[in-house]
């Protein structure tokens, strides 16, 4: 908590032994929005390497990023040892659709693979339309631009109310009212 929650490298090699089979990495993070940047990345992809175990890098906010910071593919630091989990649902705002897609070695993707179909069989199919189709518009940009100003001025507005409302008179509780000037409010 004292690094704001984020990744001290020094501490990570100390919890890395012989039995580490795999490190999950979020960035950017849920539910801190931490971001690391390129040389944590290097770092953890080149601590992996020498150790000899798996990133799993969860990058499902890859595209939401709103200020000083850049999304770090930190496959390209260590591609014999990275599987990278994705979901479509969080830029269109589709949680629940169910449809991603990995990225790894060519011989781990096969058996990720199999094992998803015994779990799933198969995504739907509305899904799969939907996102064909969002990813090949130029939508897509123009919403990515809308929806990155959206969620910031919606961070904006939550962190001014936290600042202005978060002394309740009493009880455990705390009590937040926001509202904002955009298409969504918050109260
Ligand atoms: C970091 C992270 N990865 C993956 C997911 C899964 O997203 P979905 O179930 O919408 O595909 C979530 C959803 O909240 C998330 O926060």
């Amino acid at each position: 908590m004292e690094d704001e929650f984020k990744i001290n490298v020094e501490k990570l090699k100390e919890l890395i032994t012989d039995k580490t089979k795999a490190l999950v990495l979020v960035s950017p993070d849920n539910p801190t929005g931490n971001i690391i940047d390129r040389d944590t990345a290097k770092a953890i992809a080149d601590l992996a390497v020498d150790k000899d175990f798996w990133i799993v890098s969860d990058e499902a906010y890859r595209t939401l990023i709103y200020e000083g910071g850049e999304h770090t593919y930190i496959y390209r630091y260590a591609p014999d040892h990275v599987i990278s989990i994705n979901t479509f649902s969080k830029d269109p705002g589709i949680p629940g659709w169910r449809l991603g897609f990995i990225y790894g070695p060519s011989d781990a993707i096969p058996k990720l693979k199999l094992a998803a179909e015994e779990m799933t069989y198969c995504p739907p199919v509305i899904a799969q339309k939907f996102v064909a189709a969002y990813l090949r518009s130029e939508v897509r940009l123009k919403h990515l631009r809308y929806i990155i100003e959206e969620y910031r001025s919606r961070r904006d507005a939550a962190v001014k109310a936290l600042r202005e409302y978060l002394l309740s008179p009493g009880s455990l509780f705390q009590r937040v009212q926001c509202s904002y000037s955009s298409t969504y409010h918050v109260t």
